[in-house]
């Protein structure tokens, strides 16, 4: 995506997808269905604010926009925390609407006026990946929403494949390239480059994500009773929370509340809605680790025998339903072993789509990081700069949009969370 014809289309097809999870009355849109998220009527126009600031305002808060101020600044995600967002006079939801469509105009009429080179088109790259983003979160705001279903269950997945649950893939030890840089990846984002060379140890990774029934082995284990298996801070929080099972298990132990449908667990998907902690017990309970990011992307991205990345953990060709479950309509993860054809060169399979994998890194740049325009997208979240911790996921769920997924792509959040949609791949140390 890097054409100013397929930018437009970027930016279309999320704004498909905005409108789609917006299409319910002015009450629902109000709500706020957890402290945790924002009422869906911010995230719209939030939306509309930040491509009007990155794309028709230079970035600048300062130059004037359409917005009055003190309306502009209820849409800074710095000022006003996701659980006081709801008490906020928010712009009303027709006003949200038609303030995001006619900064899309202008926009539309901005892109065809700039040209083809990556510093002109960025921040229209950039302007879909936060839509995109801000539609999963809006994805996680409705599945914490109580009352009877809005969303319906979901599109059909691939059928999975036995005998792959369980088993993993074997890196060998050996330099690869990390990260990827502006030549190679346009709209990467600024925490994805600078490309540089990182030697790794030998080591095994899941070949596909631990799933439902491999976590359910755990809860008749007894794991989520037994300190052992936990963290110190892991524990703590355990017990503070009170955590038997991954949020939105039922306590029938059969069943799961999905967007408001209440249904069996599948037992072949995997896991979802843990938090890093469980993510470690789970993975000390069963012998293994949780990988490191950077062996993450290695297993994903790397080729070694042409000793170079691939684009996609297949190749090069785009994401297609039969390599990958992505862009939101599935609202699910597809069961293990659904996609045999998106194997990594490693063979690690469902590296990308599915669930959002927790990795042991924290959020750190890479040496010779360079905030992009966006200077507060990544660098206020490194560790030591004062945000709180965070955990690295990488792989992206279900709900992302192929349009702006990575084997660089960096996503993080604090080790408590679960209403994302995160699950676990272990890895292995190789003696
Ligand atoms: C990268 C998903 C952690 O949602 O906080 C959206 C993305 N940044 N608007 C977030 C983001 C600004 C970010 N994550
Ligand atoms: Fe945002």
């Amino acid at each position: 995506m890097s054409t100013r014809e397929e930018l437009a289309q970027g930016l279309t097809r999320a704004r498909e997808r905005t409108l789609q999870l917006v299409d319910f009355d002015d009450t629902e849109l109000r709500r706020q269905y957890d402290p945790l998220m924002s009422p869906l009527v911010w995230d719209l126009a939030h939306i509309g604010q930040q491509e009007e600031l990155w794309l028709l305002r230079d970035g600048n808060p300062d130059r004037p926009g359409m917005l009055a101020p003190e309306v502009d600044r209820l849409y800074d995600a710095f000022v006003h925390s996701r659980a006081s967002r709801v008490e906020l006079p928010l712009l009303p939801p027709a006003d949200a609407r038609s303030y995001c469509a006619t900064i899309r105009d202008k926009a539309l009429d901005r892109l065809d006026s700039i040209s083809d080179e990556p510093d002109a088109t960025f921040p229209f790259g950039l302007v879909i990946s936060h839509e995109n983003q801000h539609d999963e979160t809006m994805l996680q705001a409705l599945n914490l929403r109580s009352g009877p279903p809005l969303l319906d269950r979901g599109t059909a997945l691939p059928a999975g494949r036995a005998g792959v649950a369980g088993t993993s893939v074997l890196v060998p030890c050996g330099p690869f390239v990390l990260g990827v840089d502006a030549v190679s990846e346009p709209h990467s984002l600024d925490n994805e480059r600078p490309a540089h060379v990182v030697d790794v140890a030998d080591f095994r990774i899941g070949r596909v994500p631990v799933t439902n029934a491999e976590w359910r082995q755990f809860i008749d284990d007894g794991g989520y009773n037994q300190p052992q298996w936990w963290s110190e801070r892991g524990w703590a929080h355990r017990q503070q929370a009170g955590l038997v099972a991954p949020q939105f298990w039922n306590p029938d132990g059969q069943t799961r509340t999905r967007f408001g449908h209440i249904e069996d667990i599948p037992a072949d998907e995997p896991v979802q809605h843990v938090t890093y902690f469980e993510a470690e017990a789970y993975a000390a309970w069963a012998g293994a680790r949780l990988p490191t990011e950077i062996e993450w992307e290695k297993a994903c991205a790397w080729d070694p025998t042409a000793g170079t990345r691939r684009r996609f953990p297949w190749g090069t060709s785009e994401p297609t339903a039969a390599l990958a479950n992505l862009g939101g309509d599935a609202r699910r993860p597809a069961p293990v072993g659904a996609y045999p054809a998106g194997a990594s060169a490693y063979g690690a399979e469902q590296m990308l789509g599915d669930v959002w994998e927790w990795t042991t890194s924290p959020l750190r740049p890479w040496p010779g990081f360079t905030p992009m325009i966006y200077e507060r997208y990544s660098q206020p979240f490194f560790e030591g700069n004062g945000a709180g911790d965070y955990k690295v996921l990488r792989g992206g769920s279900w709900a992302v949009s192929a349009d702006i997924l990575r084997p660089s792509f960096r996503n993080w959040d604090h080790p408590i969370r679960r209403q994302i949609f995160s699950g676990v791949r272990l890895a292995w140390d190789v003696n």
